[in-house]
Parts: C-alpha cells; sequence; structure tokens
C-alpha cells in the first residue's frame, strides 16, 4: 500500500483492516442493503486505494447483488458465461463436494483482459464457502511495478501489450459447472491491445497491465516478448506483493481487477463452494505515458 496522508480519515461510515502492506483489507460495520451515495463513495474510496476489498457479513442475493453492483457502475458485459435467468449481469460458479480436477480460476489471471475495456472492479460473493481452504490469492500490479528498478521500468514504460483471449472457452467449457454461451469460441481469436504501464483512474498510481493472456508486444516477436512477459510474471508473484481472502459465507469481495491478478485456490476437495459474480464497467485503460504528456 503506498500511504496516503489522512486516507483513514476519510472512512467516517465504515470500519476498514488492512490485509497485508501491499494490498487488500477487510471492511465490517456496514450493510450493503441500505447504501447512499456517500456510503458508496466510501466503498469506492478504499477499493481505489487497497484495490481488493472483503465487505464481511453481507446478505445477499442475487437480485440485491445486483442492485448493489449497478450502484458502482454499469455491466461489462460477459462473453464467456451463461448468467442467471432473470439477471444478465450474474453468473454463479458452484464446486461441488464430489468435483474433482481444477476450480475455476485457479490459475493466476485477470479478468477479461483481452476486452477493449476490460473489467474495472469484479465483484464475487460467497453464498457456500468451505469451513477451511478455497481462499483468493491476489497480487497487486502496483507494488509489482514499483519493485522493479527504475531501468527496468524505462526499458518496459512504453511498450504496448497483446492479450489474447485463445483458450478461454475451452478452458472455461471443460469446467462442468460453467455453462458456456454457444458463441463464446469467437474469443479464441480476439487480441486486444493496452498499455503495459498504466495509472490508476483516480489515484494516479502506476500498475502493470499484465496478464496470462498476454502474448506479445507490440513490434516485437513473441520469442523477443517472451523473456520479458516471463519475467514481468515472475516477478509479480513475489509473495510481498500478495494479499490471500479468506472467505466467510456472507464475504462480498470487490477487486480492482485491471491493477491486480487473482487465482482461486484449489484445496477443499470434497467441500462444496459457491459464488456469485459480477462485472463493472470502467474507463479504459490509461498508459502511464500518455498520463505524463496530458496536463
Ligand atoms: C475468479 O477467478 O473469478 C474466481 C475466483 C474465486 O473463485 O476465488
Amino acid at each position: 500500500m503506498k500511504t496516503v496522508p489522512d486516507l483513514e480519515s476519510q472512512f467516517t461510515r465504515l470500519k476498514l483492516r488492512p490485509l497485508t502492506g501491499s494490498l487488500g483489507a477487510d471492511i465490517v460495520g456496514i450493510n450493503l442493503n441500505a447504501v447512499d451515495e456517500e456510503l458508496i463513495a466510501q466503498v469506492q474510496l478504499a477499493l481505489d486505494h487497497y484495490h481488493v476489498i472483503a465487505v464481511r457479513n453481507q446478505n445477499l442475493d442475487p437480485a440485491s447483488l445486483h442492485e448493489v453492483a449497478r450502484r458502482f457502475g454499469p455491466f461489462t458485459g460477459n462473453p464467456v458465461h451463461i448468467p442467471l435467468d432473470g439477471f444478465d449481469d450474474i453468473v454463479r460458479f458452484t464446486r461441488s463436494a464430489a468435483d474433482r480436477g481444477p476450480v475455476v480460476g485457479e490459475d493466476l489471471h485477470m479478468d477479461m483482459p483481452w476486452m477493449e475495456i476490460p473489467p474495472a472492479t469484479t465483484m464475487l460473493y460467497g453464498e457456500e464457502i468451505p469451513p477451511v481452504g478455497g481462499d483468493t490469492l491476489f497480487t497487486s500490479l502496483s507494488a509489482a511495478y514499483e519493485g522493479l528498478s527504475e531501468t527496468m521500468r524505462s526499458i518496459i514504460n512504453d511498450l504496448m501489450g497483446i492479450h489474447s483471449g485463445k483458450g478461454v472457452f475451452a478452458l472455461n467449457a471443460s469446467h462442468r459447472a460453467l455453462s458456456v454461451k454457444s458463441n463464446a469460441q469467437a474469443i479464441d481469436d480476439i487480441e486486444t491491445e493496452h498499455p503495459l504501464v498504466c495509472v490508476h483512474p483516480t489515484t494516479g498510481r502506476r500498475h502493470l497491465l499484465l496478464s496470462a493472456a498476454l502474448c506479445r508486444f507490440t513490434g516485437m516477436t513473441e520469442a523477443e516478448s517472451m523473456p520479458i512477459i516471463n519475467l514481468l510474471m515472475s516477478h509479480a508473484q513475489r509473495v510481498e506483493y500478495t494479499c490471500r481472502l479468506r472467505w466467510e459465507p456472507g464475504t462480498l469481495a470487490m477487486w480492482s481487477n485491471q491493477c491486480l491478478m487473482h487465482a482461486a485456490i484449489n484445496d477443499y476437495p470434497g467441500q462444496r463452494r459457491v459464488v456469485l459474480r459480477t462485472t463493472i464497467a470502467g474507463p479504459p485503460p490509461k498508459a502511464a505515458s500518455a498520463a505524463e504528456c496530458s496536463p
């Protein structure tokens, strides 16, 4: 976490407990079924600075999650998953006790980085949570950027990354519990360009826009790009840039999707875990180099 003078004093309506020195905070003492503009603004402020927040002790269903999510912004669309009946913007991920093999999202990733404008925020609500296990791991792409040497930063600052949708359809279709849209295979052909080094729209803090879908840099071959991508991916996974969110039933997690990567931890065999997901649109990624030039 970058220290911001007087940040804590702005949270007059909620109790906030940071999870680690790099990112993440628990929030208690609010009821998302009864929010007003001031409270929404304080939760958004916490999200902008901590990048992942866990709002504890909520009582949400698809209808109320939909209501809460839309207070924070419009739905991004989801070209991959078939949503719940009656709610275009909500998907349920169910892992039953009998399921074996990979869980949804178990490799470190960003949600839908191959979209023209990747989700600004992902919301995940814990409906049923195992007594132990099933945490979500996050790694801060701001802390990772700040942890690079000045020389490395100057090498990568102006790079444009190409994020590919290849494999997204097959990976999602392989999960028995996920219903994938019939036209989702077209995602395989998507290649989208984003700046590698971006600035957060409200804090101005720099972050890498790095994901498992990043396949090369504009103007460079794959052979030239991959060593840099591999270096950044392994650097971004250093333990000091991470936090683990421990779920409880009724936890609503919100994360700044473009500023971190996350992974669902597959360590609860024989247990059931059910979460609801929606995504919130925001501004397009803004290149740090462009931000420097603008007034
Ligand atoms: C996801 O990657 O969106 C799912 C994360 C989780 O289930 O913890």
